[in-house]
């Protein structure tokens, strides 16, 4: 009982690690329905296995136990052709069973979609963040990836520095993000709502960390997305509107825009700011509240330890001032 109990908690314990956004065992689109076929498919098999395993092990156990009065070892069998056979067909028929789906997903899983029957997205993984552009709509992006519902999306991958890989537990994936090369994955969200991805492949201190967000929209509002980031990047870097904030806009051109791009100026060391204020969570990690943000700038390391952005010894009134020019970079009609 006392055993019975421990594996009992441990259950628990087990079943409390799974969040249910981050699930591959509820897939929200083809790929991982695909996938989660495969990983039933093959856990049937196992457990099929190991219980005609554990059954005959249990009937030889009981049958051949030593009897009282018994003397000296049993009589001894050697080799046995029908049995040998068998064992070695019903392992190569499984392995067949397994290997055609496996198979068939894996070339259904590498087609690639042109740009005529899926968005193209091209996503580059940094130490400890991920950049999204849309070459074919001109808007680029960080952290939050959008996408249209119940449409093909075709992404292309690379990283900028380490190995990374793309997951994203409810739609897909997994794939290595490598530098230098460029590895392709399509996936489709047949349900609107927030989904959120990983890195799954360790990549330094932060490894962790680098969470990011997946927002799932019906087509139109994707389209007035585009057009809201489009019509931000086309016109001059929002205009501050207080003077708390042209405060903190002074300080983020001087300081910020070397690495950050807002509204189509500045560089791209760093995640891309255009739309900040929209953003779920900052860092990618904490809550979006101003004081989270402030933790930020104040110490970036002690967030996210090992990221690349530098402490820019802010004093308390420069990242009050930042946060609130942070704050007004929106492209969403809602704020
Ligand atoms: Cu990036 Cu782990």
């Amino acid at each position: 009982w006392r055993q019975l109990s421990l594996f009992g908690l441990l259950a628990l314990v087990l079943t409390g690690c799974g969040r249910d956004e981050l699930s591959a065992l509820k897939p929200s689109g083809p790929v991982a329905a695909m996938q989660f076929d495969l990983m039933k498919l093959s856990s049937a098999i196992m457990i099929g296995v190991f219980i005609v395993v554990m059954l005959i092990f249990t009937y030889v156990l009981i049958r051949y136990r030593k009897r009282p009065g018994q003397q000296g070892i049993p009589k001894q069998v050697e080799g046995n052709h029908a049995l040998e056979i068998l064992w070695t067909v019903i392992p190569f028929l499984l392995l067949i069973i397994m290997a055609i789906p496996t198979v068939t997903t894996g070339f259904a899983l590498h087609k690639e979609y042109p740009k005529e029957e899926a968005v193209q997205v091209k996503v580059t993984a940094h130490q400890f963040w991920w950049e999204f552009e849309y070459p074919d709509l001109g808007v680029a992006t960080a952290q939050d990836l959008v996408l249209p519902v119940g449409k093909k999306v075709q992404f292309v991958l690379s990283a900028s520095d380490v190995k990374h890989a793309f997951w994203i537990p409810a739609l897909g994936g997994k794939i290595d993000t490598n530098p230098g090369q460029e590895n392709k994955l399509w996936l489709q969200a047949d349900k609107t709502g927030i989904y959120y991805g990983k890195c799954a492949e360790l990549c330094g201190a932060s490894h962790a960390l680098m969470d990011f967000k997946v927002e799932v929209m019906e087509q139109a509002d994707f389209d007035t997305w585009v057009a809201n980031m489009k019509g931000v990047q086309a016109k001059e870097p929002v205009t501050a509107t207080s003077p708390l904030a042209a405060e903190g806009q002074q300080i983020f051109d001087k300081s910020c825009l070397g690495c950050h791009a807002v509204a189509g100026k500045g560089g791209k060391m760093g995640p891309n700011l255009t739309n900040f204020a929209d953003r779920e969570r900052v860092a990618g990690i904490k809550a979006h509240t101003p004081e989270n943000l402030a933790e930020w700038l104040k110490d970036p390391q002690k967030m996210k330890p090992g990221n690349k952005m530098p402490n820019l010894n802010l004093d308390d009134k420069q990242v009050k001032a930042l946060v609130e020019y942070m704050e007004t970079l929106s492209v969403s009609e809602k704020k």
